[in-house]
């Protein structure tokens, strides 16, 4: 069984490195973050409640983020492995994992220096339709403002302005860095350090995956 947690920072590469894991091991990405602006941009109960929070860079209520995460563990494609990219998010959430009997096999941490993480958010592209992200310098699409997946627009995210930013690193300090220590007991934890280029990075997150 592959069920991987990606952890880091906003901005640490989670996602990227959930789009080559999801290739290479062919698992699905169960992105808490991906499925929230989804509920956002489709108006629902859970995205208006949702929306003020992921605005000001804070964490979204416990209550909605693990009912969504409990109902897509439970679909068909998530049942030989998953890569979780943006839960758990807090030790309360990580309980709640446990608690509904997930079994983890690897938590990887990619760990990246919040200075490197400032200049990453400001150069982020993302496309709001179907999720894919791009760097203007280190991953640009191929054709400048399009999606290469999609063919529309991309966008800067409305929260990597810089403020929001240093909102959601303090966050991530605060609230979702103890999990190292949780992860660490259960001899789960792995540390990548985020290198200077996607490939880089790839290349240790498949190999700490594979040891
Ligand atoms: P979410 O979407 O999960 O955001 P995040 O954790 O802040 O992470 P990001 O998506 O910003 O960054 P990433 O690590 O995926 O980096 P990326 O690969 O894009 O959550 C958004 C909001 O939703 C939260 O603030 C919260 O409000 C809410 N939320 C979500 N989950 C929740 C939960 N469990 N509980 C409560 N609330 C929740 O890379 C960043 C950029 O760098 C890209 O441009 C990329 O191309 C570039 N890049 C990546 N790797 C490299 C590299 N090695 N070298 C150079 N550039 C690189």
């Amino acid at each position: 069984m592959n069920n991987i947690i990606l952890l880091g920072a906003p901005g640490a590469g989670k996602g990227t490195q959930a789009e080559v894991i999801c290739k290479e091991l062919n698992i699905p990405t169960i992105s808490t973050g991906n499925m929230l602006r989804a509920a956002v941009k489709a108006g629902t109960e859970y995205g208006l409640k949702a929306k003020a929070a992921m605005d000001a860079g804070a964490l979204v209520s416990d209550d909605i983020v693990i009912g969504i995460l409990k109902d897509r563990i439970a679909e068909p494609d998530a049942q030989n492995g998953f890569i979780l990219d943006g839960f758990p998010r807090s030790v309360p959430q990580a309980e709640a994992l446990d608690a509904m009997g997930v079994q983890i096999d690897k938590v990887i941490e990619i760990d990246v220096a919040d200075d490197t993480i400032q200049k990453r958010l400001s150069g982020r592209r993302v496309c709001l339709d179907c999720g894919a992200t791009y760097h203007v310098d280190f991953k640009p699409s191929k054709v400048e403002g399009v999606c290469d997946v999609c063919g529309k627009p991309i966008v800067i995210r409305k929260d990597d302005e810089p403020a929001t930013v240093k909102s959601r690193l303090e966050t991530y300090h605060k609230t979702t860095e103890p999990l190292k220590g949780y992860y660490e007991k259960q001899g789960k934890l792995t540390s990548v350090k985020g290198r200077e280029t996607v490939e880089e990075t790839s290349a240790a997150v498949m190999a700490a995956l594979k040891a």
